[in-house]
């Protein structure tokens, strides 16, 4: 249950663009903070040079988050639309032990390889490339801006914060820089999931609330398990309750990641979704349904999910809440160690059945995998949470209907660390290329970002000349 609170954050949605970029490799030191170990090994970049003024054009750099960088680069499409007019180079750079950046090939996410895998050997890897970029340059010649979403948002901020002379600003999105032990209400993500849900259909949060006490009735009873694989399309039968509980945490994980990446056009995300998908969902539970029907509703939402281009044979369902194409197998890790963000649902704000936080059990979950103990407090000393009054030049946007908004900035905290909320938006919609479905509020994010990266591009220049 503790990967849950996990790979939800991964998801970043595809739209269908094909972006242009080389691909280059950049070596850095395995451990950037001790002097003992003296390896080095290569971290992934792309590049796009099209619109780049090469005497003056800034860098708009994107802090790889978990997973391929190149999904990230095709689907940030925010940067490259404005590419042209900033004349900017595009760098899109791969976090340490994502994707091919692993520095110890297929071994690195082994127990005895994979303790170099943190937030701050990754910003550290990003600051020398930047030097590198800038030709290791005293003095810096070009702005740099950083992007990111998501744990690519929070690094995109942490880079600003730790890094103030390598970059320039950060646009950070849906970043929830504040997820941390004793900073938000542990049940605050699940609770905008439900009102996502809440506002797409009158019907569809008591349903979904009662539509676990009836699987787990339903799951009792004789051929239950051939009811459910046939009419769920489901890979596996459901023959015990731990299996049982692995359809529960796979349907969970399911609504989370409808919330997200509740765009207003149709993506193709980890999984291929129409537009407004949760709205969609939403029409299979329209009036107040009990027993087998009730549950024929849900597998209806399954099939959405699952198969809405038509691919998938059947729903493999063990995969819980790993199901997707983004390979973020070392979040788990990151989770366990310095990243603890607690999630908890209580069954009355939220329409999921109650499960508290638990840090014991969490953290005795973490020994067993990796052989590490989560430090609670960490991140929070590590990053300052929401305490960011002495830094500078970041935006953190957030969209009322993305579940990490809970962890997210959303009041503006000085007149350098500002908060733009998108009504509308769901996770980095901002980020995403322009669209015309797009909400106006989406635009006017867009609009605010564009000032500021020209104000903190003029005031880098300025302190240059
Ligand atoms: C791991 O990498 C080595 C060396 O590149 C290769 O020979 C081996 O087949 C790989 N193993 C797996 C399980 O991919
Ligand atoms: C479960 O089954 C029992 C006995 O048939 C019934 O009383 C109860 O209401 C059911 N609960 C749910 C949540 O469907
Ligand atoms: C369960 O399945 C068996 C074998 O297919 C069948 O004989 C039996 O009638 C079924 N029982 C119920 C309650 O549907
Ligand atoms: C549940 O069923 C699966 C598949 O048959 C089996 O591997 C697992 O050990 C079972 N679990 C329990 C608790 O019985
Ligand atoms: C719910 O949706 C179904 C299928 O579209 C439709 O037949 C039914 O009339 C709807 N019920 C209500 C109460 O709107
Ligand atoms: C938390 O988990 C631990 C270990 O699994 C258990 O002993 C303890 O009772 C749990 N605490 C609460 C408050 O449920």
């Amino acid at each position: 249950m503790w990967e849950k609170a996990i790979v939800v954050l991964f998801l970043i949605s595809i739209v269908k663009s094909e972006y242009k970029y080389t691909t280059n490799w950049f070596k850095v030191p395995l451990d950037h903070f001790g002097f003992q170990r003296n390896e080095e090994f290569q971290i992934k970049y792309l590049v796009n040079e099209d619109h780049w003024d090469k005497n003056n054009g800034p860098i708009f750099f994107y802090t790889g988050n978990e997973g391929q960088i190149e999904l990230f680069a095709q689907h940030t499409g925010f940067m490259w639309d404005i590419a042209e007019e900033f004349k900017a180079k595009l760098v899109f750079a791969e976090h340490r032990y994502y994707g091919e950046s692993m520095p110890f090939g297929n071994k690195s996410l082994d127990n005895e390889h994979i303790g170099y895998l943190t937030s701050e050997q990754a910003l550290a890897d990003y600051a020398d490339l930047v030097d590198y970029l800038q030709g290791h340059e005293v003095n810096p010649k070009y702005p740099v801006i950083a992007f990111g979403g998501s744990y690519g948002g929070m690094l995109a901020a942490y880079f600003r914060m730790k890094y103030p002379h390598v970059v320039a600003g950060a646009i950070a999105a849906s970043a929830p820089v504040h997820m941390y032990p004793g900073m938000v209400p542990c049940e605050a993500y699940h609770r905008i999931v439900t009102s996502s849900f809440g506002i797409a259909g009158s019907k569809c949060v008591a349903n979904i609330r009662a539509s676990w006490g009836a699987l787990r009735n339903f799951s009792t009873t004789a051929n239950s398990s051939e009811w459910l694989q046939k009419n769920w399309k489901l890979c596996d039968p459901v023959r015990n309750a731990t299996e049982v509980q692995q359809l529960i945490d796979f349907l969970q994980s399911m609504y989370e990641i409808l919330a997200m990446v509740n765009y207003p056009f149709a993506s193709d995300f980890l999984v291929p979704l129409p537009a407004e998908p949760v709205r969609t969902v939403c029409q299979y539970l329209n009036e107040t349904l009990k027993g087998q029907a009730l549950l024929e509703g849900i597998g209806k939402i399954l099939q959405v999910y699952t198969n809405y281009n038509g691919r998938s044979k059947c729903v493999d369902y063990k995969k819980g809440s790993d199901y997707g194409n983004l390979d973020a197998s070392g979040w788990d890790y990151q989770a366990c160690t310095e990243m603890v963000m607690p999630m908890c649902t209580t069954g009355q704000n939220d329409m999921f059945e109650p499960r508290p936080w638990n840090f014991t059990s969490y953290s005795k979950a973490c020994y067993d995998k990796y052989k590490v103990y989560p430090k609670e407090g960490f991140a929070r000393i590590q990053y300052g949470g929401d305490k960011l009054d002495a830094a500078s030049n970041i935006v953190f946007s957030n969209g009322l209907l993305d579940p990490w908004a809970g962890g997210g900035i959303l009041n503006s905290i000085s007149s350098s660390v500002k908060a733009v909320v998108i009504l509308n938006g769901a996770h980095h919609l901002d980020l995403m290329p322009a669209n015309p479905s797009d909400p106006e509020n989406v635009k006017l994010a867009r609009g605010i970002h564009k000032d500021n990266i020209r104000t903190w591009i003029s005031e880098f220049v300025e302190a240059n000349s």
